[in-house]
């Protein structure tokens, strides 16, 4: 079945995609003008109804608000939402307002959204003013950039966007398209996604398949609470970005670029609208396009199978692959998907310093990083790092941390939570955290303070699962909703929790789920459970099994 969706959505093409009418809008609010679309796209109007009804910002509880305030891990953190929604509600009323996970403005917290403009740190002191005019009411928004090598990557300045995309020229000139992809490979890149895939195998694999049509598809869905990385490289440094992308076009034989960019980050974008518009104008001797698609509010549309199947206006439930992306990905054609920062480190290695690249890092984490610090530390912001860098290291450049912290928790909600004295212990790069019992993930880091309550912190982990579940998978779907009930029942003092039941729930989700949200959401309840176990003890009770689960 979905096999023909992606085909039907194929006849359509990237220009016209159900999706985007059901996000914009205009042609889609009414039951008529669905069903219009349903005949128009070929398929059943329960189809529409399945995807519409999917998305927070479509037909969710939370569409359409006035004005939404940020509920991810680090504004939670920051113990400022309370004050913002009720300062929000004065203006709009509580019926107006909604939340969303996350702004990404996780420097300064106190984040919130007013028609599609973000705000964050002191903005709420100028509310009237924004409230008279949302889009003339320019955020402070402040945060430093970074960079701790000799070189600077990722947060290299682009001056001159001609000459930047001039090696393109000259590189596809001088070499081949197989040496091309040998110089990926050699340079070590691995996905900076989260699970670290290598890119040079990727788009070889994509390339190996004869195909008239391919894609490549850059995952800009930077759902992660804490990480604003991709958010800074699209706004900032947008060229970088693309010519990853078109790069990755011309090695693996694709002519389109889509670029899939979730909702909450406008600013985003609009600049990557603008840097489209100026490769244009370049007029450059290539068959390259892109295409922007919008988000609507959905964390699971980061995993790349659920993204491809959003695109194509499709529920966006997670597949089972193999068939992976290389094979069958977007509309069914082979398609390379990676994610922003991996396309942005493209141009630097390319441009001759594949053996400078592989020689940061520790042989097999190679490159740079781009690390995202919330308002936790003195100077919060995005840092580039040379992989394999120590953390306490780059939390002296960062200044340390601006309040008192029992935790960190990082690489996003399915990342680690790291006690404080174990910082030292730990360096940027995907092995170290492995091996200590963590993930670096996309590698944002968000301050845990001492006065949340890590029980909170556990139940929050696990409505946050259960609300973004896409309900593929009964470990995931089933397990997340009775892992909240439990922790509620022990906050309120109705019910300790049976730790063999809470083991037994953790090692289902971890390993019968079919995708890393299910799977990784145990991964920082177990951390809590064991460097936390004081705090965690009184809400636990050694009731056996069958005594639960009769009562
Ligand atoms: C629940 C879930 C959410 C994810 N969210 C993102 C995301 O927001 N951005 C991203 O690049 N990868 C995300 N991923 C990983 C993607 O599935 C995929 O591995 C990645 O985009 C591939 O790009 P890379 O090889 O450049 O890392 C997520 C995975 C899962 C399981
Ligand atoms: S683990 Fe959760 S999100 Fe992933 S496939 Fe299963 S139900 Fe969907």
């Amino acid at each position: 079945m979905s096999k023909n969706l992606s085909q039907l959505a194929r006849r359509k093409g990237i220009d016209n995609t159900l999706f985007q009418h059901l996000v914009i809008g205009e042609d889609s609010r009414s039951k008529e003008q669905r069903r219009d679309l349903a005949k128009d796209f070929l398929v059943g109007e329960a189809i529409i109804h399945g995807t519409a009804s999917f998305y927070d910002f479509i037909d969710g509880d939370n569409a359409n608000k006035k004005a939404y305030v940020c509920n991810g891990s680090s504004c939670l953190c920051a113990g400022k939402q309370e004050e913002i929604t009720q300062q929000l509600t004065e203006h709009y009323g509580a019926e107006n307002i909604g939340h969303v996970t996350c702004l990404g403005r996780c420097a300064e917290n106190s984040a919130f959204q007013i028609s599609d403009e973000n705000f964050s740190g002191d903005d709420i002191s100028r509310l009237s003013e924004i409230v008279a005019n949302p889009s003339l009411a320019i955020s402070n928004e402040n945060y430093h950039v970074e960079c701790a090598l000799d070189e600077a990557i990722l947060t290299a300045e682009i001056t001159d966007v001609a000459d930047y995309y001039d090696l393109f020229s000259k590189i596809s000139v001088n070499q081949s398209e197989d040496e091309l992809l040998q110089l990926i490979s050699d340079s070590g890149l691995r996905g900076r996604g989260g699970a670290g895939f290598p890119t040079g195998f990727k788009w070889q694999s994509c390339r190996d398949v004869k195909s008239d049509e391919k894609y490549i598809v850059c995952n800009a869905d930077e759902g992660d609470a804490g990480a604003y990385s991709d958010r800074y490289l699209l706004e900032q440094r947008p060229h970088a970005v693309l010519f990853g992308m078109l790069m990755a076009g011309y090695l693996v034989g694709a002519d389109t670029g889509v670029l899939y960019i979730r909702d909450e980050y406008p600013a985003a974008i609009t600049q990557t609208e603008q840097a489209i518009e100026e490769f244009n104008q370049l007029n450059l001797a290539v068959n390259f396009s892109f295409k922007i698609i919008r988000g609507a509010g959905a964390y699971i549309c980061g995993e790349e199978t659920a993204l491809l199947r959003s695109i194509e206006g499709q529920r966006p439930v997670v597949s089972v692959r193999p068939p992976f992306p290389t094979q069958s990905g977007l509309f069914g054609c082979p398609t390379v998907l990676n994610n922003v920062e991996t396309f942005a480190s493209i141009h630097w290695i390319l441009a001759g310093n594949v053996e400078k690249y592989k020689a940061l890092g520790n042989g097999k984490s190679t490159g740079s990083k781009l690390v995202s610090l919330d308002s936790s530390f003195v100077k919060p912001g995005i840092y580039e790092v040379a992989m394999g860098m120590k953390l306490s290291e780059l939390f002296s450049i960062a200044g340390g941390y601006s309040k008192k912290l029992k935790a960190l928790h990082i690489g996003g909600p399915l990342g680690g939570v790291v006690p404080i004295d174990i910082v030292e212990l730990l360096t940027v790069d995907f092995e170290s955290f492995a091996e200590h019992g963590f993930l670096l993930g996309h590698a944002s880091v968000i301050g845990i303070p001492e006065e949340i309550k890590m029980i909170e912190y556990i139940e929050h982990l696990f409505e946050f699962t259960a609300a973004e579940s896409c309900g593929k998978c009964y470990p995931c779907s089933l397990g997340s909703v009775r892992g909240q009930e439990m922790l509620q029942k022990a906050i309120s003092g109705e019910q300790q929790i049976d730790s063999e039941l809470l083991d037994d729930l953790l090692e289902t989700m971890q390993l019968g789920s079919l995708c890393a949200l299910g799977g990784g959401v145990p991964l920082p309840v177990k951390n809590i459970l064991q460097y936390f176990s004081s705090e965690i003890s009184p809400y636990l009770a050694q009731v056996k099994f069958q005594e639960a689960y009769h009562d």
